[in-house]
């Protein structure tokens, strides 16, 4: 019991020692039983950084990012339609040039070739694994059909085919439609496509 009453007078002596050094004045730096949070490894904005080449904090946005609450913009890029109507555009809103095929040859190998096949007919790998109903791009149907129909697909889905809006950005779908209709015209070629001297090499 002596024990007792000792420990408990010491206890509340180092106890009221403690509570009552709050908010006194120092120069030296407050012991820190807990962190609090108080420093963090994290970036100040407009302050300097050497973590970043340019020593800057602040970065700048990614390319395509838009800004928050900027205005839907109703254009042919971004909906494959004309604007104010739901009429599909027939052919391509962005210039087509030997680097948008490219891409869209890279993009459609990327996000489309596993289901459509590497020559747009449909037989892509997964037709192994006994998925069914892959479209082939060479039916008459999808040859006729508006470019912007086919982002419209693209952007939304269709039937069994997934969204792929949220992972391919507008720019790379078109180039994928121009790659796509890239491997419909092949398909339709006739040998009075192939130039005069490079017809005798050619495998009949
Ligand atoms: C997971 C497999 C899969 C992937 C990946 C895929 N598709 Fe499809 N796609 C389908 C299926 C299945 C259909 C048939 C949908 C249906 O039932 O009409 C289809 C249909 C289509 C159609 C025809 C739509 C119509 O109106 O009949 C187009 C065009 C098309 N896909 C383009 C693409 C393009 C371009 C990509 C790459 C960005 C792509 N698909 C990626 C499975 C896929």
């Amino acid at each position: 019991m002596r024990y007792f009453v000792l420990a408990f007078v010491l206890l509340v002596f180092v106890v009221v020692s403690i509570a009552g050094c709050r908010g006194g004045l120092s120069r030296r730096p407050p012991v820190e039983l807990f962190a609090d949070m108080d420093r963090q490894p994290k970036l100040r904005p407009q302050a300097v950084n050497r973590f970043f080449g340019n020593g800057l904090s602040s970065r700048l946005p990614v390319p395509g990012t838009i800004a928050r609450g900027a205005p839907y913009q109703d254009l042919p890029l971004n909906t494959g339609r004309e604007p104010g109507t739901t009429n599909f555009v027939t052919l391509l809103p962005v210039p087509l040039t030997s680097g948008l095929l490219a891409r869209g040859q890279e993009r459609y190998a990327i996000h489309c070739a596993m289901c459509h096949g590497a020559a747009g007919d449909g037989k892509g790998l997964l037709a192994k694994y006994q998925m069914v109903g892959m479209a082939n791009f060479h039916d008459q149907r999808l040859v006729a059909m508006p470019d912007g129909e086919i982002f419209n697909t693209i952007t939304h889905g269709k039937n069994l085919m997934g969204a792929y809006g949220a992972t391919i950005n507008p720019q790379d779908r078109w180039a994928i439609i121009a790659y796509l209709r890239a491997l419909q015209r092949a398909h339709l070629a006739t040998v009075d496509d192939v130039p005069e001297p490079a017809r005798a090499g050619l495998n009949k």
